[in-house]
């Protein structure tokens, strides 16, 4: 089954009492909406790193903004590049390394060739054996070289999500890492929340503000999340009660779809996207779709999708 989901809007999808735009809209799920500049300036660094010109970007935006979503379009662009990933978790935050050790697990096999100091201090603070506790300064090293080394066979891709919930050793190798980069062919691409204790933000590395999506790609998500029954006024409504943030969008649009009956993707969408974590701590047995996802919200975007609802179902 293809990843490709097009969805036509045409006239007859109007509902009653709707002014509907005749416009025909194709929707690819696996493609973003208005992202086209960040995905520039991604492509660029990317690039860079296949010659050798190593780059390294921060992107930092609030919960729902399009973190994840602009880091998997990364990855299924990387075409021959080797992708390395890590995922901070508020349940590994505690672990020291813990981080570091899922990033560097597939290239565990290439230890041997780092000198033997190295190679202990990495193995050490990575419990792959027992031993003193390392310098950070050491396993720092130890990483950028492991690194270096496996990039000599394939440009290197490091892709770390949620970096704001890594474990602060991992975090502290990765800065010192980052700040080291020049002539290898790597790209370190770290996605956060801009949490002032985030290790990674606002430490000088190149950072990217990711904000909320212009209207035209909101009005777009918009209208393939209600299944093309929007309005132009519900879409400008919508938009400004989010802010753009597309989480707060997909939570706050589909209600005139399924007041009408068509069904939502929104139960699916939610189990994509960073609101699946919470899940546990909001039973997705005991709740409708949209209070997933809304649940999922941060507490001042959870009234802005309940508002941005009351909208839809208003007009
Ligand atoms: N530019 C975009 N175009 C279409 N959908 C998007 C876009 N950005 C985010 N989304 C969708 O919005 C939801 C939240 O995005 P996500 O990447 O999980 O946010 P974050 O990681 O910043 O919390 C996901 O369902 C994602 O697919
Ligand atoms: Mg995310």
């Amino acid at each position: 089954m293809s990843f490709l989901d097009t969805v036509t809007v045409a006239s007859q999808c109007a509902l009653p009492n709707q002014v509907t735009p005749l416009v025909v809209l194709s929707y690819d799920r696996s493609m973003l909406v208005g992202r086209e500049p960040e995905q520039q300036r991604i492509a660029t660094l990317v690039a860079g790193a296949r010659v050798r010109q190593s780059g390294v970007l921060v992107i930092a935006g609030e919960a729902g903004i399009g973190k994840t979503a602009l880091l998997e379009d990364t990855a299924r662009k990387a075409d021959e590049m080797q992708v390395l990933r890590a995922s901070g978790s508020e349940f590994e935050a505690g672990l020291g390394f813990s981080g570091l050790h899922q990033l560097l697990l597939p290239t565990l096999g290439l230890l041997d060739h780092l000198p033997a100091q190295l190679r202990d201090a990495l193995e050490i603070a990575l419990t792959l054996r027992s031993g003193p506790a390392p310098e950070r300064f050491a396993v720092g090293v130890a990483a950028l070289s492991l690194l270096s080394r496996c990039a000599e066979d394939r440009p290197l891709l490091l892709l770390i999500d949620d970096a704001h919930l890594l474990d602060p050793a991992t975090a502290e190798t990765l800065r010192f890492v980052a700040r080291r980069l020049v002539a290898d062919p790597i790209a370190l691409l770290a996605f956060l929340r801009p949490e002032p204790d985030a290790i990674l933000y606002a430490t000088g590395l190149p950072t990217l503000e990711l904000t909320g999506l212009g209207i035209d790609a909101a009005t777009t998500l918009i209208a393939h999340e209600a299944g093309g029954a929007s309005s132009p006024d519900s879409a400008a409504a919508l938009h400004r009660a989010t802010a753009g943030n597309p989480l707060a969008i997909i939570a706050g649009s589909p209600a005139r779809a399924c007041a009408a009956g068509t069904g939502l993707a929104l139960s699916r969408r939610a189990s994509e996207s960073s609101i699946a974590g919470r899940s546990a701590k909001y039973p997705v047995s005991s709740m409708g779709p949209h209070a997933i996802a809304i649940a999922g919200l941060p507490s001042a975007w959870r009234c802005l999708a309940t508002a941005s609802r009351a909208i839809f179902t208003a007009t």
